[in-house]
């Protein structure tokens, strides 16, 4: 068996290559919408990403709590992504969080290959990169590490970084208080479509099942970012996502028919509502199709969370509060895991067509 090295972007990155490999060249209708993501004029002509303070989401106030939670519905319903402020994680924390994973992407690449995972082979966690799994053979401008961080008792420590020291500490207990925030956040949404508080955290699995997986995202410096993205346009599978990122732009919202830039707001972390919610809500929430951009000056880090319901154990579907004769259900009921699937087939036949 002939087992064929993966390409990392940031080896290309480095390299010294004026030209990307055209396996990461954009189709041609993609790069009409491709443009300078550090164009602040332009990006401020178009609308804003929301930012929601969170201060009051469980203040004994009613009313400062209810002005909150009508804020956070209203960004849910129309943008289905926000930058959330005062959300309790400490700045302490999450500049340790960075840390560690900036340290990690420090470290050489034949370094960081002993974390190498294998996704063909059924090893999701671990560093990677995109592979080509497509008739296309479109790759992002991107390298990763992706684990599993909370229920801790799911975690498999032995492919977490050693180096730095501080990993696995900073990143469990921001794991931690991640999840708590989901425990207020999820309430909050669940009254907004007139359901008892701690429906929606049930429906996505609880205390016990909710899983928290870590995507850190790397984007070198890209000598010809105006044909490339470091993540092609999705949306994400998840019922949450929490974005930590290191102040450079690149992420963009498809938002009323445009691709919209997400400004970088300093103490925020980007919360955005997944499939899940989407589907739970018959589209009351939404779930927005986003992508990332790539530059040439500037190498840009995401840290981004996803809390997903188990894969078999629940099915999703329009809760019946949602659904009427006038809203009929807008999702056929499927597991996680078949949602994941139907939207890969539905990915790989969009290509197929393409082609
Ligand atoms: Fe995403």
């Amino acid at each position: 068996m002939v087992i064929q090295a993966t390409t990392r972007v940031e080896s290309l990155s480095t390299s010294g290559i004026h030209q990307i490999p055209k396996e990461y060249i954009r189709p041609q209708e993609e790069l009409r919408s491709i443009t300078n993501i550090f164009d602040e004029e332009a990006n401020k002509q178009k609308p804003q990403v929301p930012t929601v303070d969170l201060t009051d989401i469980e203040s004994d106030d009613p009313e400062k709590r209810h002005k909150c939670l009508e804020e956070l519905k209203k960004a849910a319903m129309e943008w289905g992504v926000m930058h959330v402020v005062n959300h309790g994680v400490s700045g302490d924390l999450i500049g340790r969080v960075k840390a560690a994973g900036e340290g990690f992407f420090g470290l050489p690449v034949e370094e960081k290959e002993k974390y190498g995972n294998d996704p063909d082979g059924g090893r999701t966690q671990g560093y990677g990169s995109k592979l080509a799994n497509n008739a296309s053979g479109q790759l992002e401008w991107e390298d990763y590490f992706f684990h599993l961080v909370f229920p801790e008792e799911k975690r498999d420590l032995t492919i977490w970084p050693t180096t730095p020291s501080d990993y696995t500490d900073a990143t469990t207990e921001y794991a931690k208080q991640l999840r708590a925030l989901a425990t207020k956040i999820l309430p909050a949404l669940s009254l907004g479509l007139g359901l008892e508080e701690g429906r929606l955290e049930k429906e996505v699995g609880g205390i016990e099942e909710l899983i928290l997986q870590l995507k850190i995202n790397y984007y070198p410096k890209c000598p010809q970012p105006e044909l490339a993205l470091g993540v092609e346009a999705h949306t994400d599978v998840s019922a949450l996502t929490f974005i930590l990122h290191n102040m450079v732009p690149g992420l963009q919202l498809f938002y009323d028919g445009q691709w919209v830039s997400a400004q970088c707001v300093p103490d925020s972390i980007i919360l955005h509502i997944g499939d899940a919610l989407e589907i739970l809500s018959n589209g009351e929430y939404k779930s927005i199709l986003h992508r990332g951009l790539v530059n040439k000056e500037k190498v840009r880090i995401s840290w981004a969370v996803f809390c997903e319901p188990p894969k078999e154990k629940i099915v999703l579907k329009p809760l019946p509060e949602t659904v009427s004769e006038a809203e009929p259900p807008l999702f056929p009921p499927r597991t996680f895991r078949q949602h994941m699937e139907h939207k890969l087939f539905r990915k790989n036949k969009d290509e197929v067509m393409q082609n």
